[in-house]
């Protein structure tokens, strides 16, 4: 008859958390790493390429769930997406699309920070799509988009029009789905203009293994936060 395993002791050494089971006859020990401190979180995304301008709010707890718009309380949405995909839909990808200043790039440095912090990750990569192709041309992004456990590609579609561009967010959409490492993306576009901008490849495979959601706040954070 199997005996359910039973938690007899518990260890804590530096990080690591060490739990002693006994089951009938049978022991084992199962480790496990404690989530990371937010300050360290913090600081490893400034070495992944995370712009300070918004690792700051979360050194300094100024994260909202809420704003206050005409005297009432409305939930900021872009938070509430990258929170679900964060907590529920990763290693999905994410596609988070939606107008000015609702924000997403705000939300995804959250979400990472939460990756990173509960160990879901331990190396992510922070590119907004206009750096895309400098990173392309040093050879450094085919490197990351093999290697980086989790990619964000910030405000997509703000690169320079060209078949070159084209082509390189072609190859990193195609490399993470081929290795099925997630991608997170931000864009100011329309499902309608990633399908015109680029091949019907990009759009297919983010059919097919993001988390795609539309950002339906009609007004701007900025100034009002
Ligand atoms: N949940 C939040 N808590 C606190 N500040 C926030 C939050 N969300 C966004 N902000 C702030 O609001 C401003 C706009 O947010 P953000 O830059 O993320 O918007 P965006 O949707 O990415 O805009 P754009 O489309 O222009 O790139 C930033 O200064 C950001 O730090
Ligand atoms: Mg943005």
């Amino acid at each position: 008859m199997n005996t359910a395993p039973k938690l007899v002791n518990r260890l804590v050494s530096g990080d690591i958390v060490y739990e002693f089971y006994e089951a009938g006859k049978r022991s084992f020990v199962k480790t496990r790493l404690l989530p990371l401190k937010t300050p360290q979180a913090v600081e490893k995304l400034k070495g992944f390429g995370f712009p300070e301008k918004y690792l700051l709010p979360i050194e300094q707890k100024r994260i909202k769930r809420t704003v206050t718009v005409n005297g009432s309380e409305v939930e900021i949405e872009s938070y509430q997406i990258a929170k679900k995909w964060a907590k529920e839909k990763f290693p999905m990808s994410l596609l988070l699309l939606g107008s000015v200043g609702t924000g997403k790039t705000q939300a995804v440095v959250v979400a990472a920070c939460h990756l990173l912090r509960v160990r879901k990750i331990s190396s992510a990569k922070f590119y907004s799509a206009m750096e895309l192709r400098t990173a392309f041309d040093r050879g450094e992004l085919q490197q990351e988009i093999k290697e980086a456990d989790l990619l964000v590609i910030d405000d997509l579609g703000r690169e320079y029009k060209s078949d070159y561009n084209a082509y390189i967010v072609e190859t990193v959409i195609t490399t993470r789905y081929d290795l099925q490492k997630p991608v997170c993306i931000t864009a100011n576009l329309t499902f309608e203009d990633i399908a015109r901008r680029y091949t019907p490849r990009v759009l297919d495979r983010l059919k097919e293994w993001a988390y795609r959601k539309v950002v339906k706040q009609n007004f701007s954070l900025r100034g009002i936060l």
